[in-house]
């Protein structure tokens, strides 16, 4: 099974074209230490030839132009593309907005809960997605299926809350209910080999715990190093908690969460323009690589 990490930012980017802070600037200037990352999104393929998208990011089409793989093959027809299908894991602007680049009336399989496709489906600019070409399938959680031929994707709920956009703001809970987030564990059927996508979450639960406990590789939310960390840079007014997303450290951080999982693997992905270890320089980064963390980069790939 092959898997590239088309965009290891979070919604925004890396960096957001209205952030300004150093983080950002120095992206912007072309520091090494500071390479700029596309919105969040991986592509997965059993045989290197036809690739299932994890969320369909607003950079989807640069994304496309950097990954060979998941350009059209130059003696293909003229109308061709190795993208075969798309999952979802929750209805973020940042996971969704790429499907309006696959407008074009071409063979795909849309992959999401019902809360999101019915998100999908109220919104009627996702119409342009021509019903004759594109599949929109309902996924049920907890039940195996099967996006291209040789892999199994099971998707979880994880703790989590409606798009931003959804939220109601006179409900404590903002209206989220299970399936508005879910997590993916990804199996090759032929090598029985799996990992799991999970870019957002915000925390892990004991029965989440079970789920990843012994995994070989995990993919996990690495939006904030510190809870706090965008009200302290000046940025924003909401916690990582508030936001759906747990930090990374801390005693109730993902890095402690994981301490005892002996998963063999473990990446964040799906990084906001504030966090410090998007500075390959930074202590931060030091912390999380000695923690036995690594953090996802656009451009990598994964041979499992
Ligand atoms: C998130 O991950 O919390 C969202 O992508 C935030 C947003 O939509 O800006
Ligand atoms: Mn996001």
């Amino acid at each position: 099974m092959r898997i590239l990490i088309l965009g290891a930012a979070a919604g925004g980017g890396f960096p957001q074209w209205n952030a300004n802070n150093e983080n950002c600037r120095r992206a912007r200037s072309g520091d090494p230490a500071t390479p700029p990352q596309t919105q969040s999104s991986i592509a997965v393929s059993a045989d290197g030839t036809a690739w299932c998208l994890c969320n369909a990011s607003p950079d989807l089409r640069q994304q496309i132009e950097a990954n060979r793989p998941l350009q059209p093959s130059p003696d293909g027809p003229r109308r061709a593309s190795p993208i075969a299908a798309a999952v979802l894991t929750n209805a973020d602007i940042d996971h969704i907005a790429g499907l309006l680049n696959l407008r074009e009336s071409q063979n795909f399989q849309l992959y999401a809960t019902t809360r999101v496709q019915g998100t999908l489906a109220a919104n009627s600019v996702f119409n342009v997605l021509n019903p004759d070409y594109v599949h929109r399938q309902v996924i049920k959680l907890d039940t195996p299926f099967s996006p291209l031929p040789g892999l199994s994707v099971t998707a979880f709920a994880v703790p989590g809350k409606v798009a931003l956009y959804l939220e109601d703001r006179a409900r404590d809970d903002f209206g989220t209910q299970s399936g508005d987030t879910v997590g993916l564990e990804i199996q090759d059927t032929a090598s029985g080999r799996n990992f799991f996508y999970i870019p957002g979450c915000a925390g892990v639960t004991p029965e989440l715990a079970e789920r990843l406990r012994n995994a070989p590789l995990v993919l996990f939310d690495g939006t904030l190093y510190t809870d706090d960390e965008m009200i302290r840079a000046g940025e924003g007014v909401k916690t990582g908690q508030r936001m759906g997303h747990i930090s990374m450290s801390g005693p109730q951080g993902s890095i402690h969460a994981f301490q005892d999982l002996r998963v063999s693997r473990r990446l964040f992905i799906h990084l906001n323009n504030t966090n410090p270890v998007l500075d390959l320089s930074s202590p931060e980064r030091a912390a999380v690589e000695a923690s036995g963390w690594e953090v996802a980069m656009d451009g990598m790939e994964i041979a499992l």
